[in-house]
């Protein structure tokens, strides 16, 4: 019910475009989906000057960029060095690739970490608020950037682009489905939309943008690529079934890292809503059924869910203190939607999470001397509160399909590749529909600073090429 309420302000406030003739267009820029990645592409070949359409399938904008949570990741920007915070490109680019276990392509990584600061600034200058800054999974520095108060990521990155997309009179076109990607003699000249309300016509464009999303929500296909996924829940919208991938292998693009798909370890069971690895990332620790902790919670999201998949039943707790719970306002919702179990004393909450209540102060009784000592028993570098602070909460969790890291190939100017390696004139592609740039595992907060960077680029490079192409 909570989530039809939120997808109906959603709606409201992000707006389903007015009436479309069913008649065919001519654009210099079109571009395949309203997600983060689409509406970067957009504002930025717009801002120089394209003539631009944006087609989204789903009855409103947002795609999973909408549902991004604990923050977009960026080295070196201005809120980072206010927070005192050193870090460097060359860091954040082996934070990266040792995340994905070096599978990631090198140069695409070497550009998300260029771009990520400067695309944290841009959207600043469209008015969105990044200005917290906070430490995520796999991480060796703060660097997740998210609104005041640690609220949620992607509403703020939806309605920063949405706003500008729209200030720049920029034609959006909801329940607009691309079905086919048109070509001429190799180049890519424009695509074939399905309206719901006014069928199927054509979009000449003399560039496309390719930025329909991942497929998470697709569990044929993803346990296609990965058995034993069969039957997991996942976090992903139901619009993310992986069609634009699918439309750009008929065209003969190139695929890559198919296999590579992500579990987010802290998932609520049945209701497969997201808890964001920030409550990780500002103290909480993962409790199991026996009351023990067992893993270092801020290891790589892979990790993490192996190691939760092997407890009792598959699931954990995530326990933290009020200490905690305030510094972070995405926990607010979590509150208000009845995730969490509630104790003024720790023998209360073990009660409720049917856990014995010695070996529950046991652990965090350790916990606090690892702190003291400044070293943890399972190896967790950063541990910034006591956890002891009433009223203690506990959330149950368990992995659910997070993320696709493989998807179409691009170079780091989102030009996409065919199968005999040769780029396909006028196609571009970015966000999570594109594969290379995470390897065989993306690092919580990589993906925002993904769909900006290389949505951005996406644009830029479509104005060119369409200024260019006869
Ligand atoms: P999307 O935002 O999914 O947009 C793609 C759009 O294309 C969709 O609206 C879709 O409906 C549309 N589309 C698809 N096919 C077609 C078609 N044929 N025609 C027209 N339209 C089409 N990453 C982070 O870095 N930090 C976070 O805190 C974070 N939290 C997350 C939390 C959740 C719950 C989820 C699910 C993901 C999170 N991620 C996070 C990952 C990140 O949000 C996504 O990877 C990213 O937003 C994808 O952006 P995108 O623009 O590529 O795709
Ligand atoms: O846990 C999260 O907030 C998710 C982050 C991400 O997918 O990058």
């Amino acid at each position: 019910m909570k989530k039809i309420l939120l997808a109906a302000a959603v709606s409201a406030a992000f707006g389903i475009s007015g009436v479309q003739a069913a008649e065919d267009i001519t654009v210099d820029v079109a571009v395949i989906g309203a997600g983060g990645a689409g509406l970067s592409a957009a504002v930025e070949a717009a801002n120089l000057g394209a003539k631009v359409v944006v087609v989204e399938k789903m009855a409103m904008a947002g795609g999973n960029t909408i549902r991004a949570a604990g923050g977009l990741n960026a080295p070196c920007t201005s809120l980072q060095a206010a927070k005192g915070v050193q870090d460097s490109l060359e860091i954040a680019y082996y934070d990266t690739m040792k995340g994905g276990h070096w599978k990631n392509d090198p140069e695409l990584v070497r550009t998300l970490v260029a771009g990520a600061g400067p695309s944290v600034e841009w959207l600043l200058a469209l008015g969105g608020d990044l200005r917290d800054v906070g430490l995520l999974a796999g991480a060796s520095k703060a660097r997740a950037h998210r609104p005041t108060g640690g609220a949620l990521v992607g509403p703020e990155v939806v309605r920063t682009l949405y706003t500008a997309a729209k200030d720049r009179k920029i034609d959006m076109r909801m329940n607009t489905e691309a079905t086919k990607i048109l070509t001429d003699d190799g180049k890519v000249t424009g695509i074939q939309v399905k309206s719901k309300k006014d069928g199927t016509y054509t979009i000449h464009a003399k560039a496309v943008v390719n930025a329909a999303g991942g497929f998470g929500a697709n569990n044929e296909l993803v346990s296609k690529y990965v058995p034993r996924l069969k039957g997991f829940a996942t976090t992903n919208h139901p619009g993310a079934q992986g069609e634009g991938i699918v439309l750009s292998e008929k065209i003969g693009a190139q695929l890559v890292d198919m296999t590579e798909i992500q579990t987010h370890p802290t998932v609520v069971p049945k209701v497969g809503e997201m808890i964001t690895e920030a409550v990780r990332g500002n103290g909480a620790v993962l409790i199991n059924k026996d009351g023990s902790r067992f893993y270092n919670e801020l290891n790589t999201r892979d990790a993490v869910s192996a190691a939760i998949l092997k407890q009792k039943d598959g699931v954990a707790y995530l326990f933290f203190d009020s200490d905690m719970q305030k510094s972070l306002k995405a926990t607010n919702n979590y509150i208000k939607q009845s995730y969490c179990l509630k104790g003024e004393t720790l023998d209360e909450l073990a009660g409720k999470m049917g856990v014995p209540a010695d070996k529950l102060k046991a652990s965090l009784e350790a916990w606090k001397q690892g702190k003291a000592a400044g070293k943890d028993a399972f190896g967790r570098a950063d541990m910034p509160r006591n956890l002891d602070q009433a009223p203690f909460y506990a959330i149950m969790v368990t992995p659910a399909v997070h993320h696709t890291m493989g998807g179409v190939k691009i170079d780091p100017k989102t030009q996409v590749y065919n199968t005999k390696g040769q780029i396909i004139p006028g196609y571009f592609a970015a966000g999570e529909i594109t594969g290379g740039v995470h390897g065989g595992n993306r690092l919580g907060g990589n993906a925002q600073a993904d769909i900006v960077t290389f949505g951005r680029i996406a644009g830029q490079q479509a104005y060119i090429y369409s200024r260019q192409a006869k």
